[in-house]
């Protein structure tokens, strides 16, 4: 963040907006073009350059500028402008400054001016949409000798006044934005390298960079504790499971401690239910629901926030061996009820059990699960929205609100009761699998069974744990969702801002 005005930067590539329809631009984009001697309005008036939304154009300056390139990038229709253009376009304005070779990028603040958005959010979905939109998990691959990559992104901003908001929205942003990546990273690591034991040493180290307290419970601590559901899908890896919880007090005074829970399976092959051999590769990133409870905490940590939030993270593999759980055999959850495995494939409500036993000793409240959790939801709703349950209306609203504001949509979908029919045993206090149709509800409704009478969230995020392609902020491989969305609904319990 600097003061200072666009045209006079020395930035590798200076990044201007446009509207849709503009014919003469001003501001900050219209300084830059009269230094160009008008060449962005000609490329509007040719109508080769309209500001659509996230339409690129690329303009060098031929020494007018101090600048090589000047990139314009399309805001769309002012009408339908909001805080989510403004990361979405960053994020792939910022992609093809990179591709270009690019290595600083100097942007206007787009929203702030003429858009009349808030100014200090503007300033934090440019972050977010910096750091998200630059992401890559190049971790494992040889380093390219000429790898492009952008080493810094300054906003400019001619008003001096202004920049202390800018300034706060900028940090704020940053976190979340390293948060989300965070989450990534972990997503993205192959099951080989991210075991569970491995997401344990993470969770310490991501613990210690925040100051965060972190614990973690090995194999006897959770026989002692009678966690015999999240035993039972561990009993067929040669990987040990691990219990991480995270504890963040940033309200001394208040009684109240939020729970969030993560699904932390590093592989789930389906166990003796094995899965179809084509696809399986994606279910390294079984654990993103824990990826992104520990995430959450961490920017909470890093943000200070002054609230009370404890996350719970059972981590392990789901594996066919000798020693696996075998459909039929029945196992004790951690509160002593007992369930029958139809499907070893249904895994991550068996793990989520126990946390949730272990979240209700805690009296954490509400408690907020988040899991992968079925394939179901995804037919439902595809990569544009997060499933979730509640059990009652202010709870749901809180957690679509949070969604929006982070721009990661959030569908509530109900428990219907009648799907606990279709869990009940012959043998067992419950079976893990029950109809076909609706499988979204009764997974949730098996959780239900053990949350019993809590105020409880559940987040089934399978639909959108991984993206395709690049899209905005978004980019290709594990999504980091619902990581922002988490830190949002944590602060609007708490009565903080979200
Ligand atoms: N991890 C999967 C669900 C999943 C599927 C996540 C696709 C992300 C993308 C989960 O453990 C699972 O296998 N669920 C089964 C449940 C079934 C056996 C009742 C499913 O959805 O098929
Ligand atoms: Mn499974
Ligand atoms: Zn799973």
């Amino acid at each position: 963040m600097e003061r200072g005005d666009l045209a006079e930067h020395p930035a590798k590539a200076v990044i201007v907006n446009l509207f849709e329809g503009v014919k003469s631009p001003g501001g900050g984009t219209g300084a830059v073009d009269k230094a160009l001697d008008g060449a962005i309005s000609q490329l509007i008036a040719e109508g080769e350059t309209k500001g659509k939304k996230a339409e690129l154009t690329l303009v060098h300056t031929l020494g007018k500028l101090p600048t090589p390139r000047v990139l314009v990038v399309g805001l769309g229709k002012q009408a339908d402008f909001n805080l989510d253009v403004v990361r979405d376009v960053t994020g792939t304005a910022l992609r093809r400054c990179r591709a270009a070779g690019a290595s600083t990028a100097a942007t206007i603040v787009h929203g702030a001016g003429i858009a009349g958005l808030d100014a200090e959010a503007c300033a934090q979905a440019i972050a977010e949409g910096a750091v998200m939109g630059l992401y890559r998990f190049d971790r494992l691959k040889k380093p390219d000798k000429d790898q492009k990559r952008i080493e810094s992104v300054t906003l400019v901003e001619r008003d001096e006044s202004k920049l202390d908001t800018l300034k706060r929205g900028v940090q704020r942003g940053r976190v979340l934005g390293e948060a989300v990546n965070h989450a990534r990273d972990m997503a993205n690591e192959p099951a080989n390298l991210f075991t569970p034991s491995v997401m344990a040493e993470r969770a310490q180290a991501l613990a210690k960079d925040a100051g965060l307290e972190c614990q973690v419970l090995e194999q006897a601590e959770m026989e002692k504790m009678g966690m015999g559901a999240l035993l039972g899908v561990a009993v067929g890896s040669v990987q040990p499971p691990k219990f991480i919880i995270l504890r963040h007090r940033g309200d001394r005074g208040g009684k109240e401690t939020i729970g969030l829970l993560g699904k932390g399976i590093t592989f789930d092959s389906g166990g003796i239910s094995i899965k179809p051999a084509a696809g399986m590769e994606e279910m390294k990133g079984d654990m993103s629901g824990g990826a992104a409870v520990i995430a959450a905490l961490w920017a909470l940590a890093k943000l200070k926030a002054p609230v009370n939030v404890t996350g719970l993270v059972p981590t392990t593999e789901n594996m066919p061996s000798g020693s696996a759980t075998k459909p039929g055999d029945v196992l004790k959850a951690m509160n002593g009820k007992t369930i029958e495995v139809i499907n070893t494939d249904a895994e991550g409500r068996l793990i989520l059990a126990d946390a949730i036993c272990y979240a209700r000793k805690e009296k954490l409240s509400p408690i907020v699960d988040v899991a992968t959790l079925t394939g179901a939801m995804q037919i439902a709703l595809g990569p544009a929205a997060t499933g979730f349950m509640a059990t009652d209306d202010a709870l749901a609203e809180a957690v679509v609100k949070a969604g929006e504001s982070a721009g990661e949509r959030m569908w509530r979908f109900p428990l219907i009761d009648e799907y606990r029919e279709g869990l009940k045993s012959q043998v067992a206090d419950i079976k893990n699998t029950g109809n076909r149709y609706g499988g979204a509800i009764s997974a949730a409704k098996f959780l239900h069974y053990f949350a019993e009478d809590s105020r409880w969230v559940h987040i089934d995020m399978a639909p959108t744990d991984n993206f395709d392609k690049d899209k905005g902020a978004w980019v290709k491989g594990a999504s980091g969702i619902p990581t922002r969305t988490l830190v949002g609904l944590v602060l609007s319990l708490a009565g903080k801002r979200a």
